[in-house]
């Protein structure tokens, strides 16, 4: 088949402008390969300043892995000192904390799977399975009931896990803590742990409220997938 003149010209065109659409998308500072949002649109428009031209979104790219700034991120900066102040508290909350990295990650995931925040798990999913998460301990983050404290969950989790989840699913549906719930992890973290295990469980639970309610990535009605 021979192609017209035109419509070559419009093939350029298209072409063009995929490259200049590529082009935007790489200053974020990602190449095409490393992404892991599907940059759907939220319920505000992403913010994403190119690298160089604004100090806040740069400190953030410096923590993000990759680099790469998040649709997450892009929706915190329209509102610049909140995306500030965020970078600072989750920045400390994600990487200057001294709980088990399985345990910190298996709160981040819990909370996702309670408040049905899907972009919060599949963020995470890949961060759990590095810090030590297995498959079968996944599917019991994924599946078990709130406030179930079954001898097959402590089996798979093993009881400091268990007890994490224990208070996780407190603070979360019931924001009062039970003492023995309490007392519970207690048993295998000091008093700094506690304080962290604590601002790690809320301020996740600010998170899973944030990007389902802005509908970051448009996750917000996409049921939190299934580990296999
Ligand atoms: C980071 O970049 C590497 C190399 O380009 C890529 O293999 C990996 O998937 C990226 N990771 C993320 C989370 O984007
Ligand atoms: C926080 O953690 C990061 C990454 O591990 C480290 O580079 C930094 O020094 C820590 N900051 C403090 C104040 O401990």
């Amino acid at each position: 088949m021979i192609l017209g003149s035109s419509t070559v010209i419009v093939v350029l065109f298209f072409l063009f402008h995929i490259s200049a659409l590529g082009a935007s998308v790489s200053s974020r500072g990602h190449a095409a390969h490393a992404k892991r949002d599907d940059d759907l649109p939220a319920r505000v428009p992403y913010i994403f300043p190119p690298p160089g031209t604004d100090p806040i979104a740069d400190h953030i790219r410096s923590r993000r892995v990759n680099g790469t700034l998040l649709d997450l991120d892009g929706v915190l900066l329209n509102a610049r000192l909140v995306a500030s102040g965020w970078d600072d508290l989750f920045g400390i909350i994600r990487d200057n904390n001294t709980l088990p990295p399985t345990m910190r990650e298996l709160f981040i995931l819990r909370i996702a799977v309670l408040n049905e925040a899907s972009y919060e798990w599949i963020q995470h999913e890949p961060v759990g399975r590095s810090a030590g998460l297995s498959t079968d301990h996944l599917r019991v983050i994924r599946f078990t009931p709130p406030f179930s404290s079954e001898k097959d969950v402590r089996n798979v989790l093993g009881e400091q896990l268990a007890a994490a989840m224990l208070f996780a699913d407190w603070i979360t549906k019931a924001v009062r803590v039970p003492d023995d719930v309490f007392n519970g992890l207690r048993k295998f973290l000091n008093d700094q742990q506690m304080v962290e295990a604590t601002a790690t469980t809320g301020g996740y639970n600010l998170v899973s409220r944030f990007v389902v309610a802005l509908n970051v990535d448009d996750k917000m009605d996409v049921p939190v997938p299934i580990p296999t």
